[in-house]
């Protein structure tokens, strides 16, 4: 199957919109997708012409902060949410950025199981921070220079 990532673009929100609805029970604005594209580091993949996933995020410093990733339910445990995030720490680290975080439902075993794969550790616990439904957010993160160096020991 033939995948490329590649950045997004305003063409690209009705599609995303329509994985969103499907995907979420707190769905993102149009507006936070025009933003996230602004902010340089939103990405998309797609599999022969379609999108089937994204990436966003925020880069301050040498800290990325991933605000959003989701792939379309009938191509998910395929490897493609690792193979966005392989890309956007590759990107990343050539710019010499090491720390990432994330939030997640702490219901969302899926999203936490593919964190955890990634070296993501649990940092603290936001109690009932989400709503619709209510659920508590998990800040999850990864120094990867601690772990490149961890790995060459
Ligand atoms: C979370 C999400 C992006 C994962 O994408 P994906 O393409 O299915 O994940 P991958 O196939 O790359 O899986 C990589 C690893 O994550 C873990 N994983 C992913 N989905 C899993 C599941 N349903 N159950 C258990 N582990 C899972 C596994 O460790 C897997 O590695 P393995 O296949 O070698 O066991 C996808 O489930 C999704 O889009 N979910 C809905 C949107 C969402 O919740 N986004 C996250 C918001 S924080």
């Amino acid at each position: 199957m033939n995948s490329k990532i590649r950045k997004m673009k305003l063409e690209d929100i009705t599609a995303i919109m329509v994985i969103e609805k499907e995907l979420f029970s707190s769905v993102w604005e149009e507006e936070m997708f025009i933003e996230e594209i602004e902010k340089q580091y939103a990405y998309i993949l797609e599999l022969e012409g379609s999108i089937i996933g994204y990436i966003c995020g925020w880069k301050l410093h040498d800290e990325f902060n991933i605000t959003n990733i989701a792939i379309v339910s009938e191509f998910q445990r395929k490897g493609f949410g690792e193979k966005l995030v392989q890309f956007i720490m590759t990107k990343l680290l050539d710019g010499k950025c090491y720390k990432f975080f994330l939030e997640v439902r702490s219901s969302n075993y899926a999203a936490k199981q593919l964190y955890d794969k990634m070296g993501f550790i649990l940092l603290r616990v936001r109690n009932k921070y989400y709503k619709f439904p209510e659920d508590d957010a998990l800040v999850m993160g990864v120094n990867l220079m601690d772990k490149l160096i961890k790995d060459k020991i």
